[in-house]
């Protein structure tokens, strides 16, 4: 098969189309030939180095792809050679073939394409994972995700108003604004300009989020606490505001709230099979009825890693960047 791979941790140009041997099917496995895979910001701290495979994972990039059943393991459930589907990788996607526990299988949502699906299994497993199956979001409640425009954003958004909450988001221009608006976000708010504590007070006559999705990490813990709601919880899933913050326990603790931080990647693959199972039931209909769109900001062949890379760093992208293997 053909893969990305990393010459030596470092910038985008280190990504390189190189021969890998096939992946042969254990136990509970399947082959996927990739259609598409996905950028994630996992993928940009690994190219450097900063964020190693987990034990027993492919030390090929890619969170997630897209593609067609090429060969199943025994024990691998209900999935044949010739099916259609997408999945949550804990490393690989950039190849075009993947070894991947049959649990972390999906089926294409309806009426996405094969390509199209592959910007979906990160989102969709984090966003369920963290806002639901953590932080238990409830129909009517406020919530809060940071980067609304991002691959996580535009996906948080258009789920939790689909399931009833009122949406607020952050993002950095007006243009980016407007999408989360269109997307169903209530409350906009300019990071670059506003607070964004004093913005969410506002707009919830006091009372705070009731859930808060953060990427940012250390550099908005405080803030975050101070957003929440009374029985409020902050989810933080990234780090791009750094990892040591400062946070002041007594407005926790009056506020009965909670903070939570958790990644996909490293748990164990019977909790990804039940989250990819609960997104399969919950969240693929809303997808198949047209409520959650995929949100696809450029579409790139494989051998273009570096160029999707650079892309995903400038910061320029409104939702996800895929990388097709049909080149
Ligand atoms: N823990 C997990 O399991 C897990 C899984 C998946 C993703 N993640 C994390 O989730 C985060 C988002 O991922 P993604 O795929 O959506 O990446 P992405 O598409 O690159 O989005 C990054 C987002 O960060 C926003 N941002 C940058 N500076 C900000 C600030 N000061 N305040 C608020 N937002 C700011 C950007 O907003 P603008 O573009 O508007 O500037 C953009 O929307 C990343 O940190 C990623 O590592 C974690």
């Amino acid at each position: 098969m053909r893969a990305v791979t990393v010459s030596e941790p470092g910038g985008p140009d280190v990504l390189a189309l190189a021969d890998r041997p096939d992946p042969e099917p254990g136990p509970g496995e399947l082959v996927i030939d990739v259609a598409a895979t996905a950028v994630n910001r996992a993928d940009l701290l690994q190219r450097q180095g900063l964020y190693p495979p987990p034990p027993g994972a492919s030390d090929i990039i890619g969170l997630e792809c897209s593609g067609t059943v090429s060969a199943v393991g025994p024990d691998a459930g209900r999935w044949q050679v010739g099916d259609e589907v997408c999945a949550l990788l804990a490393g690989g996607g950039y190849a075009t073939r993947v070894l991947v526990p049959a649990g972390q299988v999906m089926p294409v949502p309806d009426g996405v394409d094969l390509v199209t699906a592959a910007a979906l299994p990160e989102v969709a497993c984090t966003v369920w994972s963290n806002v639901f199956m953590v932080a238990g979001l409830k129909p009517e409640e406020n919530f809060l995700v940071h980067g609304g425009a991002g691959g996580i954003g535009t996906f948080a958004i258009q789920l939790a108003s689909a399931l009833g909450a009122r949406v607020l988001t952050t993002a950095g221009s007006k243009e980016k604004l407007a999408v989360c608006a269109d997307l169903g976000a209530e409350v906009t708010i300019n990071y670059r300009e506003d607070d964004f504590v004093e913005a969410v007070r506002e707009a919830t006559d006091g009372r705070g989020a009731d859930v808060i999705l953060d990427n940012m990490g250390a550099s908005y813990l405080g803030r975050n606490v101070q957003a929440l709601a009374t029985e409020g919880r902050l989810v933080i899933i990234g780090m791009q505001g750094g990892v040591k913050g400062e946070l002041d326990i007594s407005v926790l603790l009056r506020k009965r709230g909670a903070v939570v931080a958790t990644a996909l990647r490293s748990r164990p693959t019977t909790e990804k099979a039940a989250i990819c199972a609960a997104v399969a039931e919950h969240v693929w209909p809303l997808v198949g009825d047209g409520r959650i769109r995929p949100i696809v900001h450029t579409t790139l062949p494989l051998a273009d890693a570096a160029d999707a890379h650079a892309l995903m760093e400038a910061g320029d992208n409104v939702g996800k960047i895929l990388l097709t293997t049909d080149t």
